[in-house]
């Protein structure tokens, strides 16, 4: 297979994956299988930029490598191992780092997100309430109370929010180029993930690119050839690349949402799965189908729909477009459980043989070393190492 084909994607093994992992990710890798040499693997050094359980971490390995098996990678085409056991990840990590400006990682939403830090446009709300103060002194008085409780509020989320960030750690800030490793080291030239993770890709693009130009002096920047390492295309397919919580059609779903009615796990049974959806927050609009695309909440069920059937949303309203949420929701529910049910079966069967996982891993981690080993050699060299 020529590296023309090459995919490679992973998820965080923290706890259950939920729907959104499996259309969003997962089920798109499923389907790439026969066309392209994959390599799918568990994010664990990812999953440490926040503290973990090393038992827990343990257990969720298995669990993970177990569910992407059960979603219908096959571990005699792909190969399915975990990062922790490929240590060319954290070194060439390392080599990009030394490539990557800050201001490339200070954009990162995820990282303002996830340290809960201060936005510049906090501080520009302030600064203007403070000019509108300034040259207004007259303004009346319970306006003026008003204004001052609003800034004291974003003055308050700012100190707040840049503790949190002197708190984060390194890692979580430095996240996007071990990500960005994890795709070089084996020159994959496709990353099929939902639509969150595309920014990280941007960045991995751009960390490719500042290397190629470091390196390869006949590097063509505008036809990208020639460059050691190719700029990895986001897949980023179907209905279900942002897959929303089932309590706030703003919010995307996701294992850390305190709320376990926001997501479906892919261990929920049937019971779990009707009484998630129908407790799923919707709107007093009589069908489902009514100018769907401005409610978001109809809108991602809509799109869940959708995704589980594989048909286009277009398609998907014009069968269920006219039903009431009632009605909707019973239809939701089964044909969740029949694209689920045989998932989570498998899931189970096969975390109840650790064994077999890890020989899974094993077989994937040698395949897996084999190719980052001698990008890892080819990096090193072009920097000028001497070779150990
Ligand atoms: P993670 O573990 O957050 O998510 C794994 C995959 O699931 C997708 N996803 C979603 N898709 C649709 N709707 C949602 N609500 C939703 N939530 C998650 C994500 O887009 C992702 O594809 N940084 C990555 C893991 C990673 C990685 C990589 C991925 C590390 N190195 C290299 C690709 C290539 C992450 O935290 O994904």
């Amino acid at each position: 297979m020529s590296q023309a084909n090459r995919i490679l994607s992973g998820v965080q093994p923290t706890g259950n994956l939920h729907l959104g992992n499996y259309l969003g990710a997962i089920r798109n890798w499923v389907a790439l299988q026969d066309s392209h040499e994959c390599l799918f693997m568990l994010a664990d050094l990812h999953a440490i930029t926040v503290p973990q359980d090393p038992d827990k971490l343990r257990t969720s390995v298995r669990e993970t490598a177990a569910a992407y098996i059960a979603c219908g990678v096959n571990p005699d085409k792909s190969a399915i191992f975990h990062q922790s056991a490929v240590s060319a990840h954290a070194e060439l990590g390392w080599i990009l780092s030394c490539h990557t400006p800050l201001g490339w990682l200070n954009r990162m939403t995820q990282f303002k997100e996830k340290a809960n830090s201060i936005e510049e446009s906090e501080l520009e709300k302030v600064l203007k309430l403070l000019k509108y103060f300034i040259a207004n002194p007259d303004v009346n008085a319970s306006q003026k109370e008003m204004d001052i409780n609003i800034a004291s509020e974003l003055v308050k989320k700012m100190l707040e929010g840049g503790k949190n960030k002197e708190k984060a750690n390194l890692g979580l800030y430095s996240y996007p180029v071990l990500m960005a490793s994890d795709i070089l080291v084996y020159k994959a030239t496709h990353v099929p993930v939902g639509h969150d993770q595309k920014q990280h890709l941007e960045l991995c693009r751009d960390i490719a690119g500042a290397f190629n130009r470091a390196y390869n002096p006949s590097y063509n920047v505008t036809e990208n050839k020639g460059g050691f390492f190719p700029l990895p295309e986001p897949v980023i397919m179907g209905e279900g690349t942002r897959v929303m919580s089932l309590k706030d059609g703003s919010k995307k779903m996701s294992k850390s949402d305190e709320s376990d009615l926001s997501r479906i796990n892919l261990t929920d049974d049937s019971d779990a799965i009707a009484k998630k959806f129908k407790k799923s927050t919707s709107d007093s609009f009589p069908t489902v189908g009514e100018n769907n695309e401005t409610r978001p909440e109809a809108n991602n069920l809509v799109n869940i729909y959708a995704a589980l059937k594989g048909v286009t949303r277009a398609q998907a309203l014009a069968e269920v477009g006219g039903l009431q949420f009632g009605a909707f929701k019973g239809a939701l529910t089964d044909v969740a459980v029949e694209k689920l049910s045989p998932i989570t079966k498998t899931m189970r069967e096969l975390v109840a043989s650790p064994d077999y996982i890890d020989q899974v891993l094993a077989k994937g981690v040698a395949k897996a070393q084999a190719i980052a080993g001698v990008t890892l050699k080819e990096a090193k060299n072009l920097i000028g190492f001497l070779q150990g």
